[in-house]
């Protein structure tokens, strides 16, 4: 698919630099987070943590690890899921980031919750894990691997430290709209302000899993319950850009959605209907196994 998207492929180094930058007001605007929120419907009005931590522990029952065992956070941010997951479950964790700042923030929120013990953050690649075979039991990438254009090298390498049997369990982007959609001048921008790669399909997981060693499990769309986190997100950004000075990175989201100008509310208005139609890009959960 990269082929036919004329965007800027990222690399680490430039998704560091990002989250260097933006992580901040990312995770505030995202509940303290930096992923989707997952809503039951459309009547459901959590706020963005409430719907954040949702889908965090839908990651955790996932993962499933006990106290006994060791967790490696892929693309670990701030640190919330990967602390929330530490206090959950009783397992160690150590997350990584390719953000230098992202470490910073983890690390001391693992002190502020008394897990520094047991919980650390590192800087580091997904593409080249700087830890030895099957030195993990599970692994947590909770939407860092939508960064990556090599899904597979990524699964490689968490399939090599981590221990037979044990689960990897993800978050990924889809393009759910027909492939028309992966030209569409908007999209290549929305892509290109978040230093995404560009979304596979949901039915590429298989081959994906079979390419790095793994079994899959599991792959369930979310589509319809995490939708609404474009508009949220979005919306909180922009409020917070009115009071703050924000960096060019969150303003560069912020301009790739036209009408600026265009209050609040008449924005919902304008953007509900679209939430009700066919959407650009898919969530989805995927978890395999170690064989
Ligand atoms: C959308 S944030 C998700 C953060 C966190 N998992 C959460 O759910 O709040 C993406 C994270 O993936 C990390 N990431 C992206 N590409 C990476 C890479 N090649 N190596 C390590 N981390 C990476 C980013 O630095 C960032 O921390």
């Amino acid at each position: 698919m990269d082929a036919e998207l004329d965007y800027t492929v990222p690399t680490p180094e430039s998704v560091g630099e990002f989250y260097d930058r933006a992580n901040v007001v990312i995770a505030q605007a995202q509940g303290g987070n930096m992923h989707y929120g997952y809503w039951t419907g459309p009547d459901d009005e959590s706020d963005f943590e409430t719907a954040g931590a949702r889908l965090t522990e839908m990651m955790i029952d996932r993962v499933g690890a006990r106290p006994t065992e060791r967790v490696l956070d892929v693309g670990c941010g701030p640190g919330l899921p990967g602390v929330r997951l530490a206090n959950s479950s009783g397992a160690s964790l150590v997350g990584i980031s390719a953000s230098g700042e992202d470490v910073r923030l983890a690390n001391n929120r693992a002190v502020q919750d008394g897990v520094a013990g047991r919980v650390s953050f590192e800087r580091a690649d997904m593409l080249a894990l700087p830890f030895p075979d099957d030195s993990f039991d599970h692994a947590m990438a909770l939407e860092s691997i939508v960064h990556v254009p090599d899904r597979v090298r990524a699964l490689r390498e968490m399939a090599r430290v981590v221990r037979p049997g044990g689960r990897i369990v993800l978050t990924d982007f889809t393009l759910c709209a027909g492939p028309e959609r992966s030209t569409d001048a908007n999209f290549v921008r929305i892509l290109d302000s978040w230093r995404a790669a560009a979304p596979i399909a949901a039915e590429d997981y298989q081959g994906f899993a079979e390419q790095a060693g793994l079994v899959l499990d599991e792959v369930t769309d979310i589509t319809e319950n995490t939708k609404y986190t474009a508009l949220w997100t979005y919306l909180a950004l922009r409020r917070y850009a009115r009071e703050h000075p924000v960096p060019a990175e969150v303003q560069q989201i912020i301009d790739v959605v036209p009408f600026s100008s265009v209050p609040d509310e008449q924005l919902v208005q304008w953007w509900r209907p679209l939430l009700a139609g066919q959407q650009m890009q898919g969530v989805i959960i995927v978890v395999a196994h170690v064989p």
